[in-house]
């Protein structure tokens, strides 16, 4: 795709959140980015435009039959200014296979990436500075089309909206306790547990209201069909670490491919740490458990980041993990991920991408007035 972003400038910028206040996914900022699909045009009219209300036909068929897909990504801050995307080509890719899987037309990823950095670039000044916070990053595709018959729509808009977050548990490194959910099911193969869209996460809601109701923080998984393996926690996929030994659900079609979680297993995999992939009885991690064999158990995700888990329940049963502390692996991972992200560990994954070198964010550091008009020069492509 060869086509110009276009940038229109709004005259009064927000006024920007205090570190303490953000949260997840509460505060958005000035800009969004916005494209349109037609049968006839394909993907076109990027723009980059202030953030505001999408008019939508109330016949739109996201509104009737939810084709949508979605993805997140952060941008960090290093200390020397610099502005720091983490691995947007897996969120690209990923969203094609979730494109694939409904029915919409496929993006080119390298252009949205572009889109992105320059967006981020733009909303420089709303990337937090404090530690554990980053500006969340959110592209999704809504089908516009107005059309009650089920087929795919015709049309489609592409939206990435920004929002500055700090911890999606709002407990910092306090581990979390997370609830085995027996009656209910997210997904089964064949279906679209693998592809990040709105529909898994809506049919998890009553889950999650449960175990909040009973205490919890999320839903463990348990898979489809005979309700014996786990499968992902609610908003991240799972690790176990069991006698010395790393475990995780393997992919297999229903479960999300977390490009945090492919990373820890990089990471394990470089330090040498016996991982496996594999499928995990409920029954059997429980009786680990028992035996006193399961050290630690951690959520990967992109807004999760590493969450250590302190406490597991399973029907009549609770296990307490590493004294619902954090364990060492998991404070581990953490330290060492969240390095690279913000740049204060040498990336010798080559997983990060500048998007503003130090020079120019140090400039952007100017009070926030009307936003400079980012050249293409700003933004490390
Ligand atoms: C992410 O980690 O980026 C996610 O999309 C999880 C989300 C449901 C908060």
């Amino acid at each position: 795709m060869d086509q110009s972003i276009t940038f229109t400038e709004k005259d009064q910028l927000k006024a920007k959140p205090e570190s303490v206040q953000l949260g997840f996914g509460k505060y958005f900022t000035d800009y969004m980015f916005e494209m349109d699909y037609s049968l006839e045009k394909g993907w076109h009219d990027p723009r980059i435009a202030p953030y505001a209300p999408v008019a939508l036909d109330p016949a739109a068929m996201i509104f009737h039959y939810g084709q949508e897909v979605f993805e997140g990504l952060k941008a960090y801050r290093a200390k020397d200014g610099r502005i720091l995307l983490f691995r947007p080509e897996k969120n690209m890719k990923r969203m094609n296979q979730s494109c694939a899987r409904l029915n919409i037309p496929k993006i080119d990823g390298k252009f949205v990436i572009k889109a992105i950095k320059k967006l981020v670039a733009i909303e420089k000044d709303w990337v937090p500075t404090e530690p554990g916070q980053s500006l969340y990053i959110r592209p999704f595709i809504i089908g516009t089309e107005p059309f009650l018959g089920v087929h795919p729509s015709g049309s489609y808009k592409l939206l990435v909206i920004c929002s500055p977050v700090g911890s999606y548990f709002g407990r910092n490194t306090k581990p979390v306790k997370i609830y085995v959910e027996d009656e209910f099911v997210r997904a089964v193969k064949g279906g679209v547990g693998f592809a990040k869209t709105s529909g898994n996460y809506a049919a998890s809601l009553r889950a999650q209201t449960k175990a909040e109701e009973l205490g919890f923080d999320q839903v463990l998984w348990l898979d489809g069909v005979e309700h014996k393996y786990i499968e992902e926690v609610g908003s991240m996929n799972i690790f176990f670490k069991v006698d010395g030994e790393v475990w995780t659900p393997e992919l297999d079609g229903s479960i999300l491919p977390g490009i945090t979680r492919d990373s820890v297993l990089e990471l394990l995999k470089k330090w040498g740490v016996p991982v496996k992939e594999k499928k995990i009885s409920v029954k059997k991690l429980f009786k680990k458990a028992e035996k006193q064999k399961l050290e630690e158990v951690f959520g990967t995700g992109t807004a999760a980041v590493i969450s250590p888990v302190g406490f597991l329940k399973w029907e009549d049963r609770v296990v307490k993990v590493a004294n619902g502390e954090t364990g060492k692996l998991s404070k581990k991972l953490y330290e060492t991920l969240t390095g690279i992200q913000n740049g204060t560990i040498k990336d010798d994954m080559g997983w990060t991408q500048e998007v503003v070198a130090a020079s120019t964010s140090d400039a952007a550091a100017e009070p926030a007035g009307t936003p400079d008009v980012v050249s293409e020069a700003a933004v490390t492509e």
